[in-house]
């Protein structure tokens, strides 16, 4: 079981997206995903995945006692699991509690993606505490990219040494001066990928199901694959 942190100190670039399109992607090629919903009283997951009428219990009712563990997931899709965050904080959830309740998964799932809010606070600090790897999210704007360095370098702090970046919502025409190179030198990652804009991404939102073939899609595929140990080219060629 291998437990990524997903994060940038920046709300609205695309971290529940990327959770959701990367998680399903591995979960249709027979991998066990569990995403976790780090936003604590912001949850977003249960609505991008289309199951906020079935959601229960939380991850903060397992490590309270409140409820038996698997009681507290929800598959969305064959082998894809939601882990719906808490709605208030609490002192009780320390990295230690936090990481024992991560551990009662151990056999039941392949990789655990931890969804972080924006900011560095409460929900990035317990993911990035936990977590084997994180994965940076930038879009290609300065202040992104600003915030992105700002999540690496505290995410590195944690002792998290395996940090990957991906570029989001990168558009070819409208960035056409934009250096992935200098980003990955901003942020002080290696790259895990590129991710388009697309209008089929953005209407995952709504619930929309992401074509298959789509660019977006066949994104998510291929950084689901470097996540596999995979060596898949990049690129940026129609994006
Ligand atoms: N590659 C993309 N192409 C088009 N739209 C995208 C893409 N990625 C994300 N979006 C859109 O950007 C918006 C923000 O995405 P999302 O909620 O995933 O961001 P977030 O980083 O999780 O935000 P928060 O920090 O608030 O949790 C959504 O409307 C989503 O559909
Ligand atoms: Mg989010």
């Amino acid at each position: 079981m291998k437990i990524i942190a997903v994060a940038s100190a920046k709300g609205g670039v695309g971290k529940s997206t990327f959770c959701c399109g990367v998680g399903k992607m591995l979960s249709v090629h027979g991998k066990r995903v569990l995403l976790v919903d780090m936003d604590i009283g912001v949850r977003s997951l249960d609505i991008l995945l289309g199951v906020s009428e079935k959601t229960v219990y939380n991850w903060g009712d397992i490590i309270k006692g409140n409820c038996e563990y698997r009681k507290a997931v929800t598959e969305t899709s064959k082998e894809l699991f939601l882990l719906p965050a808490p709605i208030d904080f609490s002192t009780e959830y320390t990295p230690e509690s936090f990481k024992n309740m991560l551990k009662t998964f151990e056999k039941d799932f392949d990789y655990i993606f931890l969804d972080a809010p924006a900011g560095l606070e409460s929900g990035f600090k317990l993911a990035t505490k936990v977590a084997d790897s994180c994965i940076i999210l930038s879009t290609p704007d300065a202040i992104s990219i600003r915030a992105a360095s700002y999540a690496s370098e505290n995410v590195r702090k944690s002792g998290v040494s395996n940090v990957r970046l991906v570029v989001n919502r990168y558009n070819k025409k409208i960035h056409k001066s934009i250096n992935v190179d200098e980003i990955i030198d901003s942020v002080g990652a290696r790259l895990l990928g590129i991710v388009p804009d697309s209008v089929e991404i953005y209407g995952s939102v709504n619930g929309q199901r992401i074509p298959y073939d789509s660019k977006g899609s066949q994104a998510f595929l291929r950084i689901s694959k470097r996540i596999c140990g995979e060596n898949i080219p990049f690129r940026t060629k129609n994006m």
